[in-house]
């Protein structure tokens, strides 16, 4: 009746046919033994490193960080500048509290007595003159010490330089008090008082950990082996365990980071969250490319004399910046990474029968019975070998 009726029913089978892959047992004791190998790789790898190492099945968040420091410790001095002094908090910690940050003055230069007057620059090639003429009024070197006022003055006995509209008398830096002023600094404590949040588990702490009460903390100090958890360190601690001698960085400066590592393993089987201290010096402190080290800078202190007249105290403050860097990320179960990490990482699986198969076909002795098996060759033209021609061709 129809002649597309034959066709009909094979578009009809195609539709409807149920393809099942065909299975080759290979009996063979070294085939077998890669493939199950491979497969043990891939498990010890799930196990291991996905599971283990990485905690892959976990939630993970960072830290929010707050940190408060007090400085405790006391130093008296006797130069010449200032006379005797006790230095205490008050006059050491610059500024009173920072962000994280605190500074310990170590060393000064102290120029005393400086009035807004006229004085000769210090000498260099730039300021040094013979007479007027080589002063230009009202020039201004951002590098020197004041504004030329066109007058060529006597420095010494034998030097004269360009007089300067400036504080006077200059600042002299070049002599560095050596030792340190304040060496006493290196016995110096501090207190670091840090509290860290995870949002994401509502999970609070700080480093003052529930097991430490106030009379421990009155007389505790940080060391690793005995005191890991005291939250009081000496300077000198500090200073030593970042690998430098407190002495020598206190005569110059320099930024010491003391690092807070809050990393934590908040699962019910771990529970494991307090803070690891460590400390490392973190301004460049290289042997060969040294020009301009340590830290300093400058400030003054203003008085009036009885006579009205406004005179200051300069003082070039070297010393050590604390740092303050807490970090870390916490981890918690989670059925989400868990399913997505586990899948992915078992994925893997479905490349063992490659290498498997390669190996089969590569590498074994009789591999040329297993790839005859494994693969047929069709010949085009001979149609009597396509199954399917032949048994649903026409009823
Ligand atoms: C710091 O204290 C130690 C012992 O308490 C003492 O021997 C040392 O001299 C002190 N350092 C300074 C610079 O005063």
């Amino acid at each position: 009746m129809c002649k597309t009726a034959g066709c009909c029913q094979g578009c009809l089978h195609y539709a409807f046919d149920y393809e099942t892959p065909k299975t080759l047992v290979i009996p063979n004791i070294r085939v077998g033994c890669v493939f199950r190998f491979t497969q043990l790789l891939v498990v010890l790898y799930v196990v291991g490193y996905v599971c283990v190492v990485q905690k892959a099945y976990q939630e993970t968040d960072s830290l929010i960080s707050t940190v408060t420091t007090k400085v405790k410790g006391f130093a008296f001095t006797n130069t010449s500048d200032i006379g005797p002094h006790l230095w205490d908090v008050a006059e050491y910690v610059i500024p009173p509290q920072g962000d994280n940050s605190f500074f310990v003055l170590t060393n000064m230069v102290v120029t005393p007595e400086q009035t807004e007057s006229r004085c000769p620059e210090l000498p260099n090639p730039l300021t040094t003159c013979v007479d007027d003429c080589d002063c230009i009024e009202g020039h201004s070197d951002p590098r020197g010490n004041g504004i030329q006022t066109g007058l060529c003055e006597n420095y010494s006995t034998t030097v004269k330089t360009c007089e300067v509209l400036s504080w006077c008398p200059l600042e002299i830096d070049t002599k560095l008090p050596e030792p340190a002023l304040l060496s006493a600094a290196e016995n110096f404590t501090v207190l670091i008082k840090n509290s860290i949040t995870y949002p994401k588990f509502n999970f609070q702490r700080r480093n003052i950990l529930p097991h430490i009460n106030s009379s421990y903390l009155k007389r505790c100090e940080f060391n690793r082996a005995t005191d890991p958890d005291c939250p009081i360190f000496r300077l000198k601690h500090i200073v030593s365990e970042a690998g430098e001698e407190f002495q020598d960085m206190a005569v110059k400066g320099g930024i010491l980071g003391i690092l807070i590592d809050w990393s934590c393993d908040l699962d019910w089987w771990a529970k494991k969250c307090y803070p690891t201290y460590s400390f490392r010096r973190l301004d460049n402190k290289h042997p060969v490319n040294n020009v301009a080290p340590g830290y300093n800078f400058r400030f003054a202190k203003f008085y009036k004399k009885p006579d009205g007249e406004e005179t200051r105290m300069l003082i070039k403050a070297y010393g050590i910046r604390f740092n303050v860097i807490v970090f870390g990320t916490a981890g918690k179960f989670g059925i989400v990474p868990t399913i997505v990490n586990l899948g992915a990482a078992l994925s893997f699986l479905s490349l063992v029968p490659v290498v498997a198969d390669w190996f089969m076909l590569t590498c074994s002795r009789k591999k040329d019975l297993y790839s005859k098996e494994k693969v047929t060759y069709l010949t085009e033209g001979t149609e009597s070998q396509m199954p399917m021609a032949t048994s649903y061709g026409t009823q």
